[in-house]
């Protein structure tokens, strides 16, 4: 049975910065109580032109680079996200456009801030059974486009970004080991979009009812949070046959700083064990893991052979825990380019909706 293991990382965040002194011209609050009760400082908010696609593009082709893989090697693309573009078409499809992954299947997948480990596990799965190669996992967020800026409660969290791994077989033992996926629907109320589904389309009355916005009960959340991060951390660690001494590194879901600090005391590990990155982020959901692994793998804090565990939470209610021994790139002959040569795959694209059309005008209409 083949190994999956994590062969490229790369991340994307859009370039402008809102600082929480930006923040308490917009609402009632101040840098202090938002450093003190979560943790963050910044985070970066997509411009106009910034979408989930095309940061999860710019992450993912930066994940390739690293693993020296060409986007037509891909057999699988799993977006995570919480902040889609469509209901359909799926953001993951958007990308595979985007990249030229042409020989690649694409869906999304929807865990809220879960998602990158459900998606991780998914795609480890599928090279586990030996039924795909190499798969692209994206966790792309434009949740800045659900926040009510006039609500301090949830305004002062969110931040947009993306980051990406390339998942490969190799029969080598190592890549991800263990993996624990949980829900509890019974809480789904406490952390929602309430509008822009089937259930309750996005009329003016819900507009006007700002149900378009994410709505969340915090403390709720938060006592949900401290519970399931250390829990799950285990579980993952005893599936895997580790113990928490023997793991360099916990990737946690970068949420509030106060939840990490409670999954240390849980874990009674130190807090220099936890990769934090949510000061200069905040909350990125489905982006988060990947993004703080991608800064901590490229300052050379996780190296290949590391073990460590991935652990996140969030709507639905879900959570879950990922422990992986990191590898990096595979030992190749060739050398790669992938982040090269976008006009190239913008005109297939764009020759690819020309034969489409010319293909419509020439096929017999079927009565
Ligand atoms: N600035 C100033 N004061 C504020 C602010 C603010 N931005 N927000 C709330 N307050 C006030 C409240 O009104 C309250 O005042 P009161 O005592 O007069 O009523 C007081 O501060 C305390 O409010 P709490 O809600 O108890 O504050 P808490 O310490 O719980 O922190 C927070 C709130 C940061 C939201 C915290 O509960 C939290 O992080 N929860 C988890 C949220 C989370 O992780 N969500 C993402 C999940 S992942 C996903 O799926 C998207």
């Amino acid at each position: 049975m083949p190994f999956a293991h994590i062969t490229g990382w790369g991340m994307s965040v859009p370039e402008p910065v809102l600082t929480n002194d930006d923040l308490s011209k917009m609402v009632d609050t101040n840098d202090q109580w938002i450093r003190e009760r979560t943790g963050i400082r910044e985070r970066h908010i997509a411009r106009e032109n910034q979408f989930p696609s095309t940061l999860g593009a710019e992450a993912a082709l930066k994940a390739l680079e690293v693993a020296n893989v060409q986007p037509t090697d891909v057999d699988l693309i799993i977006c995570a996200t919480s902040s889609p573009e469509h209901i359909f078409p799926a953001t993951a499809c958007l990308i595979q456009d985007l990249i030229g992954a042409d020989k690649a299947g694409a869906f999304d997948l929807s865990a809220a801030c879960s998602g990158f480990i459900y998606a991780l596990n998914m795609a480890a799965q599928s090279i586990r059974s030996g039924s795909i190669k190499t798969a692209l996992v994206i966790g792309t967020e434009t949740l800045s486009r659900f926040v009510n800026w006039k609500d301090r409660n949830t305004c002062i969290l969110f931040g947009d970004g993306a980051g990406a791994f390339v998942l490969q077989a190799s029969e080598r033992p190592g890549g991800v080991l263990s993996a624990v996926m949980r829900s509890d629907g019974s809480g789904g109320d406490l952390l929602s979009i309430p509008a822009g589904g089937s259930r309750h389309p996005a009329t003016e009355a819900a507009i006007h009812a700002g149900s378009q916005y994410i709505h969340m009960d915090g403390r709720e959340v938060f006592r949900f949070a401290t519970r399931v991060m250390a829990s799950s951390t285990k579980e993952a660690l005893d599936a895997a046959g580790l113990t928490v001494d023997q793991i360099q590194h916990i990737v946690p879901h970068q949420a509030n700083i106060r939840i990490i600090e409670a999954a240390a005391r849980g874990l009674k590990l130190p807090m220099d064990k936890f990769v934090v990155n949510l000061e200069r982020y905040g909350n990125t959901s489905t982006a988060s893991i990947p993004i703080a692994t991608a800064e901590a793998v490229t300052s050379g804090r996780i190296k290949p052979g590391d073990k460590l565990v991935m652990v996140g939470f969030g709507g639905g209610l879900t959570w879950g825990a990922l422990a992986a021994e990191w590898t990096g790139p595979l030992p190749s002959e060739r050398k790669v380019k992938p982040q090269k040569g976008s006009a190239l795959r913008r005109a297939r694209s764009f020759l690819r909706r020309v034969l489409r059309f010319i293909d419509g005008l020439l096929s017999p209409r079927e009565l």
